[in-house]
């Protein structure tokens, strides 16, 4: 039994085939709302939304690439077409690469703002008018710890975007706060996903843990906690805020 009731609410969640998308999806599922799964890969969307929907839940996948202006547009309008409305966006889709400054070429530079911070801004854009319409509206952002500090996996561009994400959260707060539509970013710090064991072996994610205070990696479905109450009528007061979720590693 949850608190939170989002019954009604139409949420699109990026980057939702695994990992914290994933566990957003399913958050934001258990506690009422359609959930439309998007991922830059069809089958893995399409698999979770199949899961959701055997669960009980109302999802559909669409696929497209939100690093890219004419996607994102098809992807909202086919949204707003089926479902009349969008309520929640949470922009959760990010890459990451370790590469040091020397060796980033321009196309990884590009790469990696242009998902993490390009694509955070487009999914945004494309959903104001749908928000603005229905003067209630809540958007998540996923920044980092990276984004306050420096990241721990990944390179110095990742750590750029997600600073960029950080800047674009609070001043869209502020643009937007008149028509019901909240603004937050999410800081994770090392959570057990795909992403960090595709980057660092088990090992090396062990050992940066035991140094937290809370001395594990996190686990996605905390995280998903986090976001699922920034999506509901209840943080109603909260904008422009960045919550770090991360064991205690930073704190500031
Ligand atoms: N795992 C961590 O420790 C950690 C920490 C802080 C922040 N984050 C951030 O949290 C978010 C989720 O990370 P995760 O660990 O679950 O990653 P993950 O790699 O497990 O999942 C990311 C998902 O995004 C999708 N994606 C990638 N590019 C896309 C694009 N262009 N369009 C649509 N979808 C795309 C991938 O296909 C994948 O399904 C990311 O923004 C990441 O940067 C992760």
């Amino acid at each position: 039994m949850h608190i939170e009731n989002l019954k009604g609410r139409i949420a699109l969640v990026t980057g939702a085939g695994q990992g914290m998308g994933r566990a957003v999806a399913e958050a934001l599922s258990e506690r009422g709302a359609t959930v439309v799964i998007n991922d830059v890969s069809a089958e893995a969307a399409q698999k979770v939304a199949l899961d959701l929907n055997a669960s009980g839940g109302t999802a559909i996948a669409v696929p497209a690439d939100v690093s890219r202006g004419a996607d994102v547009r098809r992807m909202v309008a086919q949204v707003v077409e089926r479902f009349g409305a969008i309520h929640v966006l949470v922009n959760n889709a990010g890459v990451l690469r370790p590469t040091a400054v020397p060796e980033i070429s321009e196309e990884e530079w590009d790469f990696i703002l242009g998902v993490n911070l390009k694509g955070t801004f487009l999914c945004s854009q494309a959903v104001l008018p749908a928000m603005k319409a229905a003067q209630w509206g809540r958007i998540v952002n996923f920044s980092s710890t990276a984004g306050k500090n420096v990241s721990t996996v990944g390179g110095a561009h990742y750590t750029a975007a997600k600073a960029g994400v950080l800047g674009l959260t609070r001043h869209l707060a502020k643009e937007v706060a008149r028509h019901g539509i909240t603004v937050n970013a999410v800081c994770p710090g090392l959570i057990d996903t795909e992403m960090v064991r595709a980057t660092i072996s088990d090992e090396r994610s062990q050992a940066y843990a035991r140094g937290f205070p809370i001395p594990r990696l996190g686990r996605p479905g905390e995280v998903a906690e986090l976001v699922a109450f920034l999506c509901s009528d209840r943080a109603a007061y909260i904008t422009g805020a960045s919550l770090d979720i991360n064991g205690g590693d930073l704190m500031i």
